[in-house]
């Protein structure tokens, strides 16, 4: 048995990727899957279709290598956080299309429940902020909302889990009804401080506790499937920032990653302790290993790589996102365009989840240029919103360098722009697959055949840094215009 097979289940496409005996990626398949947007501001998936594509993109990633079951010592999942799925126990088919992170339909009900003064509570138990962006609210809207949903929950018949966990119960033929610690901690459901399902919030949101899968260690086993010609244990699953913060060997008190995928998540390592942030960041999980959790900070910032789609899709100002970078080179420096990328509210350190996106600027001479220049440059400033925010929450010890990953971070001009605008390194590794070797790391540790953390993290290599060019006074300045610009576009 002499590799891992890593599964990376994300917002636009299902992965598998290899890997083998020293952790080098030995294969690949990936397939995207349907979007729905049933209504403004509605995100959903088909759980059946990103159940098929899991397994399309597992055959054929060992079919091409050539291995079979008998060659693999153990898959680590890892997945899009926080979409919630519920199904039934018995079918195990799902009881309506998934909610994805991004859905906004739950606004109402946590504003409701903000003015009733429960946010402050949830927070103490959770480290999240009431937010549509968490599950808790979306398995309340469907369980209220679908009709017999209710009867069938209070009878035992329905089960919950984020995308983890219904990969679990699939892989395992319905043995298994479980998910890690990383992903239980993003339901605004689970007590991080104890580790256990909160009763007082399931009994908030009305949702019987006997839905909720049990919550084991990231390195742990999950059982095993015999979907792919013989027995593979399940021995890893992280959610996906969390197995980048790992794929990024983060494991020291300080260390920071940032990721930027369709959204951009910054996360903070800070240690056995759980940091209460003052500046509106996330208190969660990075990873939990022997029963005993590592803590972070997180900033989720939700428009990252997607403002970049965007200026191909609906902009139709470039013809790839690889395009974006020189373009944005051949901006008019003298022209200053902010674009606040809100299209689907903002997330931190603001989370106003009613905002919607801003330009600010625009002269007659503003062009597709400008526009390239600016999309990439918000997702700078948004990290600085990150960075600032995270540095004042835990400046002792907090590292000067933040390791950045995700599509973008392939732009040496966005890496670039962001150094210029934190006034501090950025490095980029070698391995850019970091959110499936975090999976894999898992997973073959588990197994036996990796090693452990301090062994893992000599072997992160770095492709690039990259150092700030611009001097103290012009970041600050240009920052401020940014912060002017998203207090305006809150305002309108
Ligand atoms: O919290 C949402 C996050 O886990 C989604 O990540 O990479 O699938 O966009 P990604």
């Amino acid at each position: 048995m002499t590799h891992i097979l890593a599964i990376d289940q994300g917002t636009t496409s299902t992965r598998a990727i290899l890997f083998d005996a020293r952790m080098r990626p030995a294969g690949i398949a990936q397939r995207e899957f349907t979007q729905h947007f049933p209504q403004a501001g509605w995100v959903e998936h088909d759980a059946e279709e990103i159940w098929q594509t899991t397994l399309t993109v597992c055959r054929e990633v060992l079919a091409s290598a050539g291995l079979s079951a008998g060659d693999i010592a153990g898959i680590g999942i890892t997945n899009q956080r926080e979409t919630t799925v519920i199904w039934d126990r018995e079918s195990g088919q799902p009881l309506h299309r998934a909610i994805v992170w991004q859905d906004r339909r739950t606004a109402s009900l946590c504003a409701d429940l903000k003015a009733a003064g429960h946010e402050a509570g949830i927070t103490a138990q959770t480290g999240l902020l009431l937010d549509p962006y968490f599950s808790g609210t979306k398995v309340k809207w469907l369980l209220d909302q679908v009709e017999g949903a209710r009867a069938r929950a209070a009878k035992g018949q329905l089960l919950f889990g984020t995308i983890d966990s219904f990969l679990i119960w699939r892989l395992t033929g319905g043995q298994i009804h479980a998910t890690d610690a990383t992903n239980a901690a993003r339901t605004l459901l689970f007590d991080i401080h104890k580790g256990t399902w909160s009763r007082e919030i399931c009994d908030l949101l009305d949702i019987p506790m006997a839905m909720l899968p049990e919550v084991r260690d990231c390195a742990a086993p999950f059982g095993e499937t015999t979907l792919f010609g013989g027995a593979i244990p399940i021995l890893g699953v992280a959610g996906d920032q969390q197995a980048a913060t790992l794929g990024q060997a983060c494991f020291a008190p300080g260390m920071m990653k940032a990721t930027y995928g369709t959204g951009c998540f910054a996360l903070l390592n800070t240690g056995d302790q759980p940091v209460t942030s003052q500046n509106r960041l996330l208190t969660t999980i990075a990873y939990q290993l022997d029963g005993r959790p590592t803590y972070a900070l997180e900033g989720s910032i939700f428009i990252a790589g997607a403002v970049v789609q965007w200026l191909r899709d609906a902009m139709g100002l470039i013809d790839s996102a690889a395009r974006s970078g020189e373009l944005a080179e051949q901006a008019d420096p003298a022209q200053d365009v902010l674009i606040v990328p809100a299209f689907t509210g903002l997330g931190a350190p603001y989370w106003e989840p009613d905002c919607r996106g801003a330009i600010f600027g625009l002269t007659r001479a503003t062009g597709p240029a400008e526009f390239s220049r600016a999309a990439l440059e918000s997702v700078a400033f948004q990290t600085r919103d990150l960075w600032q925010a995270m540095r004042a929450d835990w400046s002792a010890e907090a590292d000067t360098v933040l390791r950045v990953d995700g599509g973008m971070s392939a732009s040496d001009w966005t890496m670039q722009s962001l150094s210029d605008l934190l006034g501090a390194p950025v490095d980029r590794p070698v391995m850019q697959e970091t959110t499936a070797l975090g999976a894999a790391w898992l997973a073959g540790m588990q197994a036996g055949v990796y090693p452990g953390a301090a062994e893992f993290a000599a072997t992160w290599a770095l492709d690039r840094r990259f150092d700030p060019g611009s001097d103290d006074a012009t970041r600050d300045r240009r920052y401020a215009r940014w912060k002017r610009a998203v207090a305006a576009a809150i305002g309108v």
